[in-house]
């Protein structure tokens, strides 16, 4: 990590690996890992939003929980605005930690059902103390900026929709001026009508702050509309990385042509339809070689002895044997 890093880049992370011990017997002997994030490596510009796309249990979760702070990393490294992450001593993570927030996917179990949405938007402020005037007045302005009435200032989460317990969270997430949200399936659980709405907002609230987003989805459609750039992430590893607009008018690994043949694109032309075969094989025994190669269609012989290298073009990564030179 001793390259000299971009300046605009608010967050970068090398080849990190997040593995779970899967224990065994009445000793809980570690008899092998789930190896959830398997060497990642991305970075996100300032005011920018990377996509993370890929199917459910590829490590998506655990990768923005590494990132926080929330999982331990076993190798690897982040470096959030320039300073090493793991290299941080606990006060300075602290400070850290109000510049780095988080919006999940369910927006109900995420919110403390007996509180009311006033002391639930203002909760970051009091427990760091940066509540200057009256606690009405920042818990107002909260509401504003994420489009809620003030009248609901008293009211319940349960008394709302999916859609404005969302807008709630996302008003607590802002609360403490973060630089950098991790929004985890935000709009997963919601209606497609509210969905764009939501992406809406945290689009208005990206310009308006210069925030930078980690946008997890399983939904590539979703992710086409709010993010700059997409990478694909296969069993614990990224298989190709890029602009949003060449990630899905001309995918490269199968992988990803798979994954936009599922879900229809608005905008985009019907294509040859690519269908994913079988289901995902275990992160604790990843097939030898590419790890996609027990699901491709364009599989060779190489891709089951050997792993793919990365393999650049212009601005995109992909880590495929076909378009090796
Ligand atoms: N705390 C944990 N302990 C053990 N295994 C876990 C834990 N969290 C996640 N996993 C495993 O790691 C893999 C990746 O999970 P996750 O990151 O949640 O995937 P995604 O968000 O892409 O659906 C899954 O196989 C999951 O079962
Ligand atoms: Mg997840």
């Amino acid at each position: 990590m001793n390259k000299p890093v971009g300046k605009n880049r608010i967050l970068e992370i090398k080849n990190l690996k997040t593995w779970f011990p899967i224990k065994r017997g009445i000793l809980a002997r570690t008899v092998g890992f789930v190896r959830a994030v398997d060497g990642v490596s991305l970075y996100i510009k300032k005011g920018e939003t990377l996509g993370l796309v890929g199917e459910s249990g590829c490590g998506k979760t655990t990768l923005g929980r590494t990132i926080l702070g929330l999982e331990k990393a076993r190798e690897g490294g982040i470096l959030y605005d320039g300073k090493e992450l793991f290299a941080l001593k606990s006060y300075e993570v602290r400070e850290l930690r109000k510049r780095m927030q988080i919006i999940f996917q369910d927006p109900l179990s995420s919110l403390n059902p007996r509180m009311n949405i006033m002391d639930i938007v203002i909760e970051g402020l009091v427990e760091f103390n940066m509540i200057k005037d009256s606690r009405k007045d920042h818990a107002r302005k909260l509401m504003n900026e994420v489009g809620l009435d003030e009248d609901a200032l008293y009211r319940y989460p349960h008394e709302f929709s999916g859609g404005q317990r969302q807008r709630i969270n996302i008003a607590r997430a802002i609360s403490l001026r973060p630089d950098f949200i991790l929004c985890d399936e935000p709009v997963s659980a919601l209606d497609v009508s509210v969905q764009a709405q939501v992406i809406n907002l945290l689009m208005d609230l990206r310009e308006k702050n210069n925030l930078s987003y980690l946008f997890i989805s399983h939904d590539l459609s979703v992710v086409s509309h709010i993010a700059n750039r997409v990478a694909v992430m296969y069993m614990g590893k990224i298989v190709e990385h890029g602009p949003t607009g060449d990630i899905i008018n001309a995918p490269m690994h199968p992988y990803t042509k798979a994954l936009i043949a599922a879900v229809p694109v608005v905008g985009v032309d019907k294509r040859e339809r690519v269908v994913l075969k079988g289901s995902t094989p275990s992160l604790s025994l990843p097939p030898q070689g590419c790890r996609f190669n027990t699901r491709c269609s364009e599989v060779m012989e190489v891709c089951k002895k050997k792993e793919p290298c990365e393999i650049k073009t212009g601005s995109r990564q992909v880590w495929c044997h076909l378009y090796r030179s």
